[in-house]
């Protein structure tokens, strides 16, 4: 959902960008033209300004280091309340390069939420993995091509690699046409080549892809023949990343990791990744992102990603137990949300993904009482607005965190976090 939004955002975005550059050109319109002008120049930065000065005097207060960890500062619980969130949030621990969870951990990055750039920065040790939303692998016409080079950050990158470890791996979201793609070996060929190049010339140390979602949407994972290639092409892509050296450490080959989404039950549907899935891609991908959150929507308001829920989907993916099988969920990445959701609760359906700085502005305003709910083990709150309707904003703390990490730790797998820009500035402390 959050990702969907993102997008969304992006292209609400150009088409603005779009309409503002529509300015008549007759000369009728000089006076016009004039008063126009008068409005980009002057009034639009006037108003901007304060926008920008409302927005972050209220929610963004600059990060204090203290000598304690959120642990020692007693703040991982279930009773608690708004005001210490609001004097809490922004307070880290001075030693922003120790780690505390030992297994992988994924941090997404995207384009449109420029925090999250800044926060891979300062918490550049707590990752293990870093992988910005850049790449779309596209059609174009009976071609494919791999749109985003203008999204890479080299500065950015560079920097990071200086002082810290992180493989840095970029989203490659298939968005081209799978009748195009997996039917034509020669596409396929093509697919794999544009990817590996891009690696060798930007120096990534590897991919994240996202293709299932896609092809489930297109409906060809009912197709059993579809479906083997699908299998298969994940694979030979695999295989391609892994024949190639790392230029900056010749130890490292170029790796992949797979986002797959949580089956909806323990039945598996065609289109469900399930552990078949998993144990025949096992060889040629280095890890799973799991896509464990938007549990609830809009149509049924609630947690983001019940703790049962998310034990049981990693469960069910792993199969049933043997040491084999219990060796892969090094390979998972459980997907935890660094957004929160407001929903509607009286008067239709509605609402949809808060950022943390949303959140903040929603407690300064509301001053809710916040709650824990023991069914999913998140803490959630429920406000009523201007119009008098209700809403139930669920919103990652540091004890639901905490225990979901736990959880993680439980069972041997590592973290992706979706997207570290959207979260608090003392969840870190947690990783
Ligand atoms: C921070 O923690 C790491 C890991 O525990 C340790 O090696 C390092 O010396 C610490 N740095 C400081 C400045 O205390
Ligand atoms: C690390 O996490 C554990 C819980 O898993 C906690 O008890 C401990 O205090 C944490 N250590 C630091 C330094 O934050």
């Amino acid at each position: 959902m959050a990702k969907r939004r993102g997008d969304r955002r992006v292209s609400t975005d150009q088409v603005k960008e779009n309409q503002t550059r529509k300015t008549p050109s007759s000369p009728r319109y000089l006076n016009y033209r004039f008063v126009i002008f008068m409005f980009f120049s002057i009034f639009i930065p006037i108003v901007s300004f304060y926008i920008y000065r409302m927005k972050y005097t209220t929610t963004t207060t600059t990060t204090t280091t203290t000598t304690l960890s959120v642990y020692e500062r007693g703040l991982i619980k279930p009773i608690t309340n708004y005001q210490e969130t609001l004097t809490e949030n922004f307070k880290v621990s001075e030693n922003t390069s120790r780690r505390n969870y030992t297994y992988p951990v994924l941090a997404y990055i995207t384009p449109w939420n420029s925090r999250g750039y800044e926060l891979a920065k300062r918490f550049n040790s707590k990752f293990t993995h870093l992988s910005p939303v850049w790449y779309d692998l596209k059609s174009d016409g009976a071609d494919i091509v791999l749109d985003g080079r203008h999204n890479a950050d080299m500065g950015w990158i560079s920097e990071l690699r200086k002082n810290g470890h992180a493989l840095v791996m970029p989203r490659v979201v298939i968005e081209a046409f799978p009748n195009n793609l997996l039917r034509k070996k020669q596409q396929q060929d093509k697919a794999i080549d544009l990817i590996v190049t891009e690696c060798k010339e930007m120096e990534y140390d590897g991919i994240v892809l996202e293709s299932w979602s896609r092809w489930a949407a297109y409906g060809v994972l009912h197709d059993p023949e579809m479906r083997n290639m699908a299998l298969k092409f994940i694979k030979q892509l695999g295989q391609a990343l892994h024949s190639v050296r790392s230029e900056r450490k010749p130890e490292n080959y170029l790796q992949l990791i797979y986002v797959i989404g949580p089956p909806r039950s323990a039945k598996l549907q065609e289109h469900d990744f399930g552990p078949r899935d998993l144990q025949s891609l096992s060889d040629a991908v280095d890890g799973f992102s799991l896509m464990t959150y938007d549990f609830s929507g809009p149509h049924n308001p609630g947690p983001n990603a019940p703790l049962k829920w998310i034990t049981a989907t990693v469960r069910i993916l792993l199969g049933a137990t043997s040491s084999s099988e219990l060796n892969l969920a090094r390979k998972i990445f459980i997907g935890m949300n660094f957004y929160g959701n407001d929903f509607l609760l009286s008067k239709g359906v509605g609402g949809g993904a808060i950022t943390g700085s949303d959140y903040l502005t929603l407690l300064e305003k509301h001053r809710p009482v916040l709650q824990w709910d023991e069914e999913s083990e998140e803490h959630f709150f429920v406000y009523s607005d201007n119009n008098q309707i209700k809403h139930a904003v669920f919103y990652p703390s540091l004890m639901s965190i905490s225990m979901r990490l736990e959880e993680a730790r439980a069972l041997g797998a590592g973290i992706s976090i979706w997207e570290i820009g959207q979260g608090l500035d003392y969840f870190f402390d947690l990783l």
